[in-house]
């Protein structure tokens, strides 16, 4: 038998949260172009997405309950996943002092604790397999704290502490947790965003562009793949150097 390519994901099946749109929709198209069965998990599906991903569902990543049924589901469908991208992610910025206990716990809720929902599933499932990948999407705002972000950058943050934990309990199933670190990404969840604050974030970049969504997806492909066979516990960052 030939020898598989190592992007090569057919007969893999990939859960990736948040998918409807920005980067979360170009992991799935990213993903499904290498031939997997990509399922979206969003509040509210997209068009774009049911074009890639005719598998997805909704799903809201921050009640514990609903993932478990999900996940429940989709194993009885035969959509165990190799890999789980979790991406859902949102922002509710304030100075901290300001900070309501709503938007706080919403945060932690969604970009936290879902991560931890999903893979709290994710991983016995993956077990039967003897394989399984699960890629976190960080930012690099949880590695050094952003002024009015103090909800997400935790979130974040924590986000990176799961990431290394779980790959500490999971290498010996063969599963492997990485994560990974963007800058500022051309989406709506930073369109809305004041201009000096997207013109900071240029400015910071070395590479003189803001990423696109597909920059972040294609670190996400290769963390998942083959060629990443020996990687576990990481955050690699896709940034242009807007961190250093
Ligand atoms: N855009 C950036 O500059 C940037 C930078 C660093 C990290 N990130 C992270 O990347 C991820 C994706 O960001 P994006 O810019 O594509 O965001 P986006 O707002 O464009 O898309 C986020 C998607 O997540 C979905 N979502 C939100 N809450 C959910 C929930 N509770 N359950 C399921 N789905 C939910 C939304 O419906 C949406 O489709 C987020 O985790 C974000 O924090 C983004």
């Amino acid at each position: 038998m030939a020898a598989r390519e190592p992007y090569d994901f057919s007969g893999r099946v990939v859960w990736v949260t948040g998918a409807a749109r920005g980067i979360g929709l170009a992991c799935a198209r990213a993903f499904a172009a290498k031939g997997a069965q990509v399922v979206g998990l969003d509040l509210q599906l997209s068009d774009l997405l049911r074009e890639c991903a005719p598998r997805s569902a909704e799903l809201n990543v921050a009640d514990a309950e609903a993932v478990s049924h999900t996940a429940a589901a989709l194993a009885e469908a035969n959509l165990a996943p190799d890999v789980v991208v979790n991406n859902a992610g949102i922002t509710r910025d304030s100075v901290h002092w300001k900070l309501s206990e709503a938007d706080w716990s919403e945060v932690l809720n969604v970009n936290l604790s879902g991560a931890f929902h999903v893979m709290r599933e994710a991983t016995p499932l993956m077990r039967s397999l003897g394989r399984g990948s699960f890629v976190n999407i960080t930012s690099i705002n949880g590695e050094r704290g952003k002024f009015g972000q103090a909800n997400y950058s935790a979130a974040k943050a924590g986000l990176i502490g799961l990431t290394k934990a779980a790959a500490r309990e999971s290498g010996r199933f063969g599963i492997r947790v990485n994560a990974v670190s963007p800058g500022m990404v051309e989406t709506e969840l930073t369109q809305q965003l004041p201009a000096d604050v997207r013109k900071k974030a240029l400015e910071e970049t070395l590479l003189g562009r803001i990423a696109r969504p597909e920059d972040v997806a294609n670190c996400v492909l290769f963390l998942a793949s083959a060629m990443a066979a020996h990687i576990t516990g990481q955050v690699i960052r896709v940034d242009g150097g807007q961190y250093l």
